[in-house]
Formats: C-alpha cells, sequence, structure tokens
C-alpha cells in the first residue's frame, strides 16, 4: 500500500483522499498513485546511489506527469521505444538524462534518439552497432554508448540461476565472447563513444546475490578490456528489477543496503586489478511506481460456486492488470468503501472479460456481506498494469489519477466508446 493510505471513516484514503469519492469523481476502474509515495521512491533511490545514477524504467509506467515527477526528483530515465522517449521529450525531460534500450529499434527509433541527443544508447547487437555507428556519422555526431551484456545471470522472483543462462534474445554473452567481440566492433568506430557496459538480470527479485554475481562478472570483463585495449570503461549499469511487497510474504530489498553491496563488490575487484572505480547505475521500475498505485474497482456480481469459493466479479480485469493471468502474479485486495464485520468468505476477483483466466486475484478473504456497489481496492498496481493494459473486449482503458495532501487529479485521462471507435477505419456515418 502507499505510505499514505489509511483507513478512516471505514473506507480507505490515499494521499488523503476517500476512495468513494475518486470513485464517484473519476469512475472505477480508476488507478490511483499516491505522488508522494512514487517521488519518496525514486529519492530514497537517489540517496543510495548518491554517487552514480538511478534511471527510472519508464517501462514499468509512464505518463507526462511520471516523467515530470521523475525530472523534479532528479533521476535519469529508461526508454525502450521511440514511443516513451516521446512522452519523456513531450514531459521536457533532459534528453541527456534519458537512456534509449532495446533488442531491435528500428532506425527511425534510432534517428529520433540521435536527434533528441539522448545521453546514453544500450547497443544489444551487432547490427545495431553498424547501424548507429553509420547514423551517427552521418548526422557528425558522437553517441555516448553502452553494451548490454548477458553476464550468465538470470534472476527470477525469489531466486536466482548463475547458469551460463545464453539461450535469449537480449545482449551480447560474455561467456561466448560476444561481449568483447562488440566492444572491439564498437570502439573500432569513430562516431559512437563507448562509456561502458550495462547488464540487466530480470525482474521482481529479494535476493542480492544475483546482482552482485553480476556486478562481478562485469567488473571482470572491464578489466578484460582494460588488458586489451588500455581503456578503463567509466560508466557500469546493473540494471533493474528489485522487487516488492505484494503480499505479506514479500521482502523488498532495502535501496541502501543494496547500493552498499554493489559498491561493495565492484570497488572490491577493482581494487584487485587496479582498476579506476566505473560510475554506477540502476534502473528501477517497479521499485518506483509499484508501490504507490492502488487500483479501485466496483464490485458487481457475486456467485457463490457451492463448496469452492465465491466470485467476485469487478468492472475491468485482466485488460487493466494483466499479470495475474500472465505470469500468476500474487495481489492483495480489500473492501476499501466500509468496514464489515462479517466473516471472511474464500473468494477469487475476477474480471468482466470473456474467458475464465481473467482472474485479478486469484485467491483471498472477502467478507460475506461484500455485495454490488461495493468498492474493492487492490495494491501495488502501479507498476506493469496501466503500462500493459489492453482493449480487449473493447473495455475502455481506465483513468489515471494522481493523489495528492487531499486532492485528486487526473494524468491520464479514462478512454471513451469514441476513443476505441476513433481508429476503426470503416464506421458508417
Ligand atoms: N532495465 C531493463 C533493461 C529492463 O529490461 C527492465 C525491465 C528494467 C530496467 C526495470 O525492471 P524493474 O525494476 O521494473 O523490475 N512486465 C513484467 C516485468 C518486465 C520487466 C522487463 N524489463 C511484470 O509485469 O512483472
Amino acid at each position: 500500500w502507499p505510505r499514505g493510505s489509511r483507513r478512516r471513516d471505514g473506507a480507505v484514503r490515499i494521499g488523503g483522499v476517500d476512495v468513494r469519492d475518486l470513485a464517484q469523481e473519476f469512475g472505477t476502474p480508476l488507478y490511483v498513485y499516491d505522488e508522494d509515495d512514487v517521488r519518496a521512491r525514486a529519492r530514497e533511490y537517489a540517496q543510495a546511489f548518491h554517487d552514480g545514477d538511478v534511471h527510472y524504467a519508464g517501462k514499468a509506467f509512464l505518463c507526462t506527469a511520471v516523467a515530470r515527477w521523475i525530472k523534479e526528483e532528479g533521476l535519469g530515465l529508461d526508454v525502450c521505444s521511440g514511443g516513451e522517449l516521446s512522452i519523456a521529450l513531450a514531459a521536457g525531460f533532459p534528453a541527456e538524462r534519458i537512456t534509449l534500450h532495446g533488442n531491435n529499434k528500428a532506425v527511425w527509433e534510432l534517428e529520433r534518439a540521435l536527434d533528441a541527443g539522448v545521453g546514453r544508447i544500450v547497443l544489444d547487437s551487432f547490427e545495431e552497432i553498424a547501424r548507429l555507428g553509420y547514423l551517427a556519422r552521418e548526422r557528425g555526431v558522437r553517441p555516448k554508448v553502452m553494451i548490454r551484456v548477458t553476464t550468465g545471470v538470470e534472476a527470477h522472483t525469489h531466486e536466482f540461476i548463475a547458469t551460463a543462462h545464453d539461450d535469449q534474445k537480449f545482449g551480447f554473452s560474455r561467456n561466448s565472447g560476444a561481449a568483447l567481440e562488440a566492444v572491439r566492433r564498437v570502439l573500432a568506430l569513430d562516431a559512437l563513444e563507448l562509456v561502458g557496459l550495462h547488464s540487466h538480470i530480470g525482474s521482481q527479485i529479494f535476493d542480492a546475490d544475483g546482482f552482485e554475481v553480476a556486478a562481478h562478472r562485469l567488473a571482470g570483463l572491464l578489466v578484460a578490456i582494460r588488458d586489451e585495449h588500455g581503456i578503463e570503461l567509466p560508466e557500469l549499469d546493473l540494471g533493474g528489477g528489485y522487487g516488492i511487497a505484494y503480499t505479506d510474504g514479500d521482502e523488498p530489498i532495502d535501496p541502501k543496503e543494496m547500493a552498499d553491496r554493489l559498491r561493495d563488490i565492484v570497488g572490491r575487484e577493482c581494487r584487485a586489478y587496479e582498476l579506476a572505480m566505473p560510475r554506477l547505475t540502476v534502473e528501477p521500475g517497479r521499485a518506483i511506481v509499484g508501490p504507490g498505485g492502488v487500483t479501485l474497482y466496483e464490485v458487481g456480481t457475486v456467485k457463490d460456486v457451492e463448496g469452492l469459493r465465491t466470485y467476485v466479479s469487478v468492472d475491468g480485469g485482466m485488460s487493466d492488470n494483466l499479470r495475474t493471468a500472465l505470469y500468476g502474479a500474487e495481489y492483495t485486495c480489500v473492501l476499501a468503501s466500509r468496514t464489515s464485520d462479517a466473516p471472511p468468505m474464500l473468494s477469487r476477483l475476477v474480471g468482466k472479460h470473456c474467458e475464465s483466466g481473467d482472474i485479478v486475484v486469484r485467491d483471498l478473504w472477502l467478507p460475506e456481506d461484500l455485495a454490488a456497489g461495493d468498492l474493492v481496492a487492490v495494491a501495488a498496481t502501479g507498476a506493469y498494469c496501466r503500462s500493459m493494459a489492453s482493449n480487449y473486449n473493447h473495455i475502455p482503458r481506465p483513468a489515471v489519477v494522481a493523489v495528492r495532501n487531499g486532492k485528486a487529479r487526473v494524468i491520464v485521462r479514462r478512454e471513451s466508446d469514441d476513443d476505441l471507435l476513433r481508429l476503426d477505419a470503416e464506421v458508417e456515418a
């Protein structure tokens, strides 16, 4: 839950605003962001990595308002498409604090990045090295680039596997020598300025060990590069992936502790090989916007499936939160518009889409007197919910509201039926 959420007069309040008022004014389903929570988490990361850089990963959720919050808190921004780049630029985000990612950047995306003057471009394939070299030369610019390295560490929720995991689409493998070959090719092009190495090992990670192994291996590559080329790359980007608490069992890593451990491991390596300490960058997405976002739904049908459970249907579903259907994600949900003393019933929170996999929360306890018109709130939906939302079943995507100091404002408007029809090329007059 956002730090600014409380229960008062029976109803949940977020950022000082009663969810009943939010539902009344803006309708449901509704994504609600506690602006102070998002800003505070951004600041915590920035402070923890005060001697490095924190780039918010915009894929978690980006709109012009959020880009502005991130800018104001002094962070950088990662984008992984031309669209995300456009949103950032439209928000007035300083281009030099933007990094462009992607395993298959289109020529127009590279051109847009070069024309805007983004701070870093992370190179992901040999073709891209040649392509960007050509485009940069053509424009007479010399972009700063990093090489994305597959370190052989692949981390997932609750665990990490330090294997030679090269069987995936991103980056250049360290094990096969592709990463060092990429370095050679970039250094051979005057049009590109190689500033460092990048790695991202996974997402929703709770164990710092995977990051440490990756940092250790990248530092080893810096040594190999120094030995081969006589240059010390000044930057290491260790990616994002810091886990957040979706349910009680999840224990997030403290940013400061993480920063200290990463600094330690890279520092030790550098001292051992007499290498200057590189500047560290991290790219948290989920950890910045996830906890501060809540989705409000209105309860519709409540159906008791005899002997099994009660299916509680809400007015959204997999179109506004695909994570449960896609990843088996777990969430916490409460009755938000009132309190209830009724005994708990085993429930499943489901959406209104035409398939049975349309589940928002698989197993939860809700009070037996839950009824149509009640509001429920699903916590920690700030990351990868609106950004992965769809119009499946021609359901308009919900509005996004930011709350702060007892005031709410729309930061992304709700789609209307007209919006859905707008792109249809053969509508009858
Ligand atoms: N940097 C890079 C290069 C990434 O690929 C990602 C996420 C991040 C940073 C940010 O990771 P975070 O700190 O947010 O975990 N849709 C999935 C998550 C996909 C993450 C992809 N890359 C989900 O809903 O869990």
